[in-house]
Order: structure tokens, then C-alpha cells, then sequence
């Protein structure tokens, strides 16, 4: 068996690549190339998926959170709530938005934000909290505490490894005031380039993104404010409108890959299995496990060429460009022990049983040598 790959695009490519290959002609012939027709058909789709009333489409998903949070006019001076267990993007978007991120820690079978902390770590200047549905299942936004909502805290869904999940029958995407997503290309739902979007029910908001993604311009030449150039590429909306049609078959494909892991894991002590919420339906976008001495065994999964990958190895106040929004190690204890145990497995919709075979024998032998 060949070498086998964290995520293999050409299996999703080779089903789409007509449709894409028509698609982008059609593009070409037109020269519709900025806020095509693909644009707003996908917006449109998009937003039917999710069950929400808006989709804008941006040019990716760290610009979708920044104008989501700046849409809901949070900036200098404000304080925005994030989980230390979190691709940098999360807390990056913050600090472009002028506001400063407030860390707090994940729960330890999940990994997600830990509502319990969210409640420690409200103050007078939180304007928002952003829980991160991350690996693909939603976090439990519902267990925000209450006074979230009494104070104005406005929930911002990152919902950016997540695309197709639900959480008590409701979708990711649709759960907070406003959500954004990424579209990267290794995404459930990837474009073949950066892209993002976000969604929201709300007309205003979905305006004032609208508005602030495209120069402040409510239409040509009238700029009613200064605002950034972040648009959804035509090309990138021709890739997502053809992914999106077979994303559920797509996750239904990561769950099944996802049950084999579980099933073949079983009887691995050393290995612990990732959990999943009640009332999640998990999408699966990373397969993590936990296991002890992780380097050595990233080492020799990758040794026998496959592509195990770790995300995150760096919890986000640990990462030199953030390390003054903490006090340094044992600031986010469950963050940082994850970090150096956290193991992704290849998946992706198309991964065979017998690939996953390989991977867990990899393991276990790597296993059985630390302990002879
Ligand atoms: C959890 C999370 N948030 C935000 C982002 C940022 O998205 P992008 O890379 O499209 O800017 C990503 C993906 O890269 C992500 O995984």
C-alpha cells in the first residue's frame, strides 16, 4: 500500500471536475469574474444548507470572523471571548478587529470552549464570545450562561471546521448572532484557494458585513464608510456550489471512516478515542486522538508515510505573536496537556477500510515497541 495521505482532495476532485471545468468556462466566456452569478447562487445555497437567512461570501474565513465581529461593532477598548484550543485565525480576527482577545480553557473530552470558564471570564467590556465548533462537532452553546445574553454579548460562531453539523438538530452556522466559515481548501466543504462566509439571520447584519466586505459601498461609487476589499472569488463559488451539492454523502462518508477508527481503536489502551457531545451530529473534519509521547509517534506514522497531522501543536497564548494574552505555561492547563498528546488520523470521504487498517497497525506496533 502506498504512502496515505491526512486528506486526499483528488478523490472529491475527480467527482466534480466537469462540473467545475463547465462552470469556470462559463465564467471565463462571461468575464464575470468579481460578485458573479456563481456568487450569489452559492450565497444562496449556502444559506438554505445552514437554515439561516443570509450567506455573504468573503475572501476567507479569518476575514468573515473580523467582519462579523466588526459588524456587530465590536473594537478597541472591548474584550471577546475565545477558546485557548483554537487555530490562531480565532484570535487573530479579534485583535484586527481592535478588541482583545480573552482566553479561556477547553473541556477535556471535547476539547471545546468550556462554558463553565466562559461564565469566570465575563467582565464589563465583553461584547462577544466566539465558541469554535472545532474538528466538526458544534460546541455547546446553549450551556453559555445566561447572562451572556443579559449583559448584550453577542455570540459569533467559528464555524469553520464544521460545515454540515448540527448540534440538537440545529445547524452550525445558525446557532449564534452572526457565524463564519472557512473554506479552505482542506475544509468539509473546500474551495480550491482561500474563501469564507458568513451567516446570519439578521438582515441588518448581514447588510453591514455585505457592506463592510466590499469598500463600505452600498452601491457603485457611493461609500458610505471605509471598509476592505473581501469578496468571494466567482471561480472559488463554481468549486463550492458543486462541493456543496455532495457535502451531506460527503460527511455521511466521514462518519462511516469515523466508526471504523472507533471500531479498530477499541481495544488500544494507550490510544484515547475523541468524544463526541451529546446531541452533536459530528461532521468529522479531524479524526483526534490522544496518546502519550504523540512526537515519537507522529515520527513513525509519518516514517511509514502516513500523513498523521497535530492540530494544534501550540495552544493560542503559547504561540509567540499571542504570548502576552497570558501569563505564560499552566495559564490553560487542558489546552496545553492536549497539545502535546493530540493526534489527527487521515480521513476524508473516499479513505478505505483497509488504508485505516494500515494506519492503526502503524500504531499499534509503534505501541508494542515502547513496551518491550
Ligand atoms: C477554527 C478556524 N478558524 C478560522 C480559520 C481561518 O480560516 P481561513 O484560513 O480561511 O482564513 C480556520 C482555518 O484555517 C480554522 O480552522
Amino acid at each position: 500500500m502506498n504512502g496515505i495521505p491526512l486528506v486526499d482532495l483528488l478523490v472529491q476532485h475527480v467527482q466534480i471536475a466537469e462540473e467545475v471545468e463547465d462552470g469556470f468556462v462559463e465564467v471565463l466566456l462571461a468575464g464575470d469574474f468579481i460578485g458573479g452569478k456563481a456568487v450569489s447562487a452559492f450565497e444562496q445555497e449556502y444559506a438554505e444548507f445552514v437554515g439561516v437567512r443570509s450567506c455573504i461570501g468573503m475572501a476567507n474565513g479569518t476575514d468573515a470572523l473580523e467582519m462579523a465581529l466588526r459588524a456587530v461593532r465590536v473594537g478597541r477598548g472591548d474584550e471577546v471571548i475565545v477558546p485557548a484550543n483554537t487555530f490562531i485565525a480565532t484570535a487573530e480576527a479579534v485583535i484586527r478587529a481592535g478588541a482583545r482577545p480573552v482566553l479561556v480553557d477547553v473541556d477535556d473530552d471535547a476539547l471545546l470552549i468550556d462554558p463553565a470558564r466562559v461564565a469566570a471570564a465575563v467582565t464589563a467590556r465583553t461584547r462577544a464570545v466566539i465558541p469554535v465548533h472545532l474538528y466538526g462537532q458544534v460546541a455547546p452553546v446553549e450551556q453559555l450562561p445566561p447572562e451572556l445574553a443579559e449583559r448584550g454579548v453577542v455570540v459569533i460562531e467559528d464555524g469553520a471546521q464544521s460545515q454540515g453539523a448540527t448540534r440538537f438538530g440545529r445547524s452550525a452556522g445558525s446557532l449564534g448572532a452572526l457565524a463564519a466559515t472557512s473554506f479552505y481548501p482542506g475544509k468539509n466543504l473546500g474551495a480550491y484557494g482561500d474563501a469564507g462566509a458568513v451567516t446570519t439571520d439578521d438582515e441588518a447584519l448581514a447588510t453591514r458585513v455585505r457592506l463592510l466586505g466590499s469598500h463600505g459601498s452600498p452601491s457603485k461609487y457611493l461609500h458610505t464608510q471605509v471598509g476592505f476589499n473581501s469578496r468571494l472569488d466567482t471561480l472559488q463559488a463554481v468549486v463550492l456550489r458543486a462541493k456543496l451539492r455532495r457535502l451531506a454523502g460527503w460527511n455521511e462518508q466521514r462518519r462511516a471512516a469515523a466508526r471504523v477508527y472507533d471500531r479498530l481503536l477499541e481495544g488500544v489502551p494507550a490510544i484515547r478515542r475523541p468524544v463526541t457531545l451529546p446531541g452533536n451530529k459530528h461532521v468529522w473534519h479531524l479524526y483526534v486522538v490522544r496518546v502519550p509521547e504523540r512526537d515519537e509517534m507522529l515520527r513513525q506514522l509519518n516514517a511509514e508515510g502516513i500523513g498523521a497531522g497535530v492540530h494544534y501543536p501550540v495552544p493560542v497564548h503559547l504561540t509567540p505573536a499571542m504570548s502576552w494574552l497570558a501569563e505564560g505555561p499552566g495559564s490553560f492547563p487542558v489546552s496545553e496537556r492536549a497539545a502535546g498528546q493530540i493526534l489527527s488520523l487521515p480521513l476524508f470521504p473516499g479513505i478505505t477500510p483497509a488504508q485505516q487498517e494500515r494506519v492503526v497497525e502503524v500504531i499499534r506496533t509503534a505501541l508494542d515497541r515502547r513496551t518491550a
